[in-house]
């Protein structure tokens, strides 16, 4: 017998990256529409460095909420080479942050102003370490001279291990985790880190990205690696393990942005992501593990409360649009325009 639909917990998104102005007007909704709370990326331009800047930006969000939607925000510092161990202190007692992103210094999208050397933040680092703030990482190096689809492996050995022996007591969750070696390292060190998984980079590898030509809608940063990476996240993914959780990392750029010469990267995955993660959980014939993956191991892991109510995904084919407009502009939405095998009741 098979099971054609499942109802869950109402999962959240560790992981969302919502812009502002008039882009987040347009993919907000997607993202409320979903999940109940959503960890909000600080990539703005200028970043969102201080608890003031958060409670603005906070108070953006929740006005440009589609009336009636339950949704709760939940706020990031970025990290830079001079953020002030007491304003991370205060914000976070003062229940304005939830957690601070540290983003190695030009290794994605506006992350020019992050860290260039972790050594720079020890003091942020261990003041987070005795108030149990939480450090989400974007786990790749920015040195040019070493090859794109080894960045994540290079960062785990070279930054991310003695960061993890000099802070033991400190919580960690590696965002985006791409490669096989992630997936290791998140589990040797089960106790204290987590990672977030994508649902894009469940169903492509790097051949994905120049199928009959090249695709930029699925560049992303980490890129996404050889199959052999893709498989070994979709079985941590649907293993039911505490500390792999759900995170889509749905990054809207306009079209014209990424389809360019020197095209932006990010994927915007809000529309279709709960559909393709239990696509993915469905054929590794684990739906039974993925209310965990998807509405339970993050709050375990952030110390919050799981969502009261419930969300309903059928085996029944949907649809959702090719790309979403901005004013006069357009976002291509990954897996839009063609049928997915599930769809949201
Ligand atoms: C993200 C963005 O566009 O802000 N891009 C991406 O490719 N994932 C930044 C990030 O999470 O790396
Ligand atoms: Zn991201």
């Amino acid at each position: 017998m098979t099971t054609d639909s499942i109802t869950i917990r109402r999962p959240d998104d560790w992981h969302v990256h919502l812009r502002d102005g008039a882009m987040m007007q347009a993919v907000l909704p997607w993202t409320a529409a979903q999940f109940a709370r959503a960890i909000i990326m600080p990539n703005l331009v200028p970043p969102v460095t201080t608890s003031a800047m958060a409670e603005a930006y906070r108070d953006r969000i929740r006005a440009a909420l589609p009336a009636g939607a339950d949704f709760e925000p939940l706020m990031v510092c970025y990290l830079t080479n001079t953020t002030d161990p007491d304003d991370i202190e205060r914000g976070y007692r003062e229940g304005i942050w939830v957690a601070a992103k540290l983003y190695p210094a030009g290794a994605t999208t506006n992350s020019h102003g992050g860290v260039t050397d972790i050594a720079l933040i020890r003091p942020v680092l261990e003041r987070m370490e005795q108030i149990g703030m939480k450090l989400l990482i974007h786990g790749e190096v920015t040195d040019p001279a070493v090859d794109i689809f080894d960045r994540e492996a290079v960062f785990l050995e070279t930054k991310l291990a003695p960061l993890v022996r000099a802070h033991p007591g400190l919580r960690i969750v590696l965002e985006h985790a791409t490669t096989e070696e992630a997936v290791d390292f998140v589990r040797a060190h089960r106790g204290h880190m987590a990672a977030t998984i994508t649902p894009h980079h469940l169903v492509i590898n790097r051949t994905s990205i120049f199928q009959g030509g090249i695709r930029p809608h699925l560049y992303c940063l980490p890129i996404a690696k050889r199959e052999k990476h893709r498989l070994a996240l979709r079985k941590a993914a649907t293993s039911g393990e505490a500390n792999f959780f759900l995170g889509t990392d749905t990054a809207p750029h306009y079209a014209k942005l990424k389809q360019a010469a020197c095209g932006c990267a990010g994927c915007f995955v809000a529309p279709t992501a709960l559909q393709t993660y239990v696509q993915v959980f469905d054929e590794e014939g684990a739906l039974g593990n993925f209310e965990a993956f998807a509405s339970l191991n993050g709050p375990a892991f952030y110390g919050l409360k799981v969502n009261s109510g419930t969300i309903t995904l059928a085996r029944r084919s949907g649809h959702a649009p090719e790309c979403v407009a901005v004013e006069d502009e357009t976002v291509v939405v990954f897996g839009g325009g063609v049928e997915t095998a599930w769809s949201v009741v």
